[in-house]
């Protein structure tokens, strides 16, 4: 496909698909690469720019990440990033060394706005700096373009050969005017249009989608999670009815979620599809039944929930396709994409069902950032409660309940958490915490309840701000708030006796208890 591109080649950094959402921002679909791309396969794709990322390596150092000199000499504008600038220079001749003063966190830059990189920015702006390293001496052909109190080349250009190199992070977000600079490169340097927009989105994969598969039968696995909703909907509005969706209740959803899935896409709802719905809680409580050890149990719910599915699909027959709700974070953190290493290969439920009978495997939002999925979700029509859930991992309230799984300890931990839930949305403070969710400790403890003894169980509120879920705070949810869903929980939870806060951040606590 010929769509206007811009490429991201990665060298390590921790906010390479940072680069990568803000360019797609500002509407110019980007891919990210890692930085070992034959230059051969880059030049093929035939990209409008190239955007080097950072990385935690000193660039004049051995076996470190680097690129040919070719690279620069595509005929491509090229911009440097942190890492990536100072290695640019590195390779055409400049000097790069450890800084008398290493730069971290937000510092104050003098730009000159007379370039077309800094085009209609202040002249004295505020840039997010995180480096030792720095450029002493540009290559050849480069001129200084901003500079700050300790580092004397904070960008510089190379007009004639399209060449930038910032050091700075313009993709985060405390560089003031980092959005307004990347647009700058894409639009004014890389000359790109801007077509990458979610409503042309849906449109283009509607036809595509309807091109491959035909008259065919497609079978999509959906959880009521927002990546295989809003691939099911595309499906279902690119093929109707020769798209089946299998929805397997493992009960260990949140508290009626089994019903809101069925209200959306069940034959009441409003998509044309077919849906079927297993009731399968028993048979995971059964196979959980006496399993303690976390990973142990993850096992067990990601295989059971293959083989039900396998069942379902060999009830339905032979199918062509099958629906991944495979997102572009995945496709970059499995390594298929940049240069991150793999992190959460145990966040993935099961793999793929090894029975069901299909040819081909449809993967929608394969290019998607999270963000642009839920857009495209709204562009769909998915009510908007659905679209903004919060994440819920594959195995469920497996791994809120620390310990043996049980029907009475899913209940408790479901009562506690539509509690926690309701007052946080009643409090207006839905949107403020990334992800908050109750668990149930596998500790009882003596309280007093009327004017009896009580041995219960205790829950514990969780709540977290997170930009990657790789590391997150503790979120900071008033005590007023916290006092009521307390002592709603005691009194309304049925077992629940005390209710804990958990202020722990990742690292060195995860956001799961298992
Ligand atoms: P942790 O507990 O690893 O969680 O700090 C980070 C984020 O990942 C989610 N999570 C999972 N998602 N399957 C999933 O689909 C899983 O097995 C799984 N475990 C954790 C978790 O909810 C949080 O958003």
């Amino acid at each position: 496909m010929d769509r206007e591109k811009i490429i991201v080649i990665d060298f390590g950094g921790q906010y390479n698909q940072l680069v990568a959402r803000r360019v797609r921002e500002c509407h110019v679909y980007c891919e990210i690469y890692s930085y070992k791309t034959d230059l051969e396969q880059i030049r093929a794709m035939n990209p409008k720019g190239i955007i080097l990322t950072g990385g935690p390596n000193s660039c004049y150092e051995e076996g470190v990440p680097s690129c040919r000199e070719e690279l620069f000499e595509l005929g491509v504008p090229v911009l440097g990033l942190c890492y990536g600038a100072q290695l640019m220079m590195h390779v055409l001749g400049g000097r790069v060394c450890k800084a008398p003063v290493r730069e971290y966190g937000r510092v104050e830059m003098m730009v000159d706005t007379s370039t077309r990189l800094f085009h209609d920015v202040t002249p004295l702006t505020v840039c997010w700096m995180s480096h030792n390293d720095y450029i002493e001496k540009m290559a050849p052909g480069f001129r200084m373009i901003a500079h700050t109190a300790d580092c004397p080349v904070a960008a510089a250009q190379n007009t004639s050969r399209d060449l930038y190199a910032v050091q700075f992070h313009p993709e985060v977000l405390h560089t003031l005017e980092g959005s307004k600079i990347l647009h700058n490169f894409v639009y004014d340097i890389c000359g790109c249009a801007g077509d990458w927009r979610m409503d042309s989105f849906v449109e283009t994969s509607i036809q595509a989608i309807r091109k491959k598969v035909g008259g065919g039968k497609v079978l999509c696995a959906l959880s009521g999670g927002v990546d295989s909703s809003v691939a099911a909907v595309l499906l279902s509005k690119a093929v109707g009815s020769q798209l089946t969706c299998v929805f397997v209740d493992h009960g260990l959803l949140r508290k009626n979620e089994g019903d809101e899935v069925e209200e959306v896409f069940g034959p009441g709802g409003p998509y044309d599809l077919r849906f079927i719905r297993v009731n399968a809680q028993e048979r995971f409580y059964g196979k959980l039944k006496g399993v303690e050890e976390p990973e142990h149990k993850r096992k067990i719910i990601g295989e059971e929930f293959i083989r039900v599915f396998e069942e379902e699909a060999k009830k339905i027959g032979k199918v062509d396709f099958l629906v991944q709700g495979t997102i572009y974070p995945d496709v970059v953190e499995s390594g298929l994409g940049g240069e991150s290493a793999v992190i959460k290969s145990h966040h993935n439920v099961g793999g793929l069902p090894d029975y069901v009978d299909f040819k081909e495997i449809i993967e929608p939002l394969r290019n998607l950032f999270k963000d642009e999925v839920r857009k495209v979700g709204l562009e769909l029509g998915i009510p908007e409660k659905l679209v903004y859930r919060q994440p819920f991992p594959g195995p469920g309230l497996g791994i809120r309940i620390v310990g043996e799984v049980t029907a009475e300890k899913v209940k408790m931990v479901q009562d506690a958490d539509a509690i926690y839930r309701e007052e946080i949305a009643a409090a207006g403070l839905e949107k403020t915490p990334d992800q908050y969710f109750a668990a149930l400790t596998n500790m009882r403890s003596v309280g007093v309840m009327g004017d009896e003894r009580t041995y219960d169980y205790a829950v514990a509120l969780r709540a977290v701000n997170t930009v990657d879920f790789m590391t997150a705070e503790a979120s900071q949810i008033p005590w007023e708030v916290l006092q009521r869903v307390t002592n709603r929980i005691v009194n309304e939870v049925s077992h629940v006796n005390r209710v804990l806060y958990d202020i722990t951040s990742k690292p060195p606590g995860t956001v799961e208890f298992e």
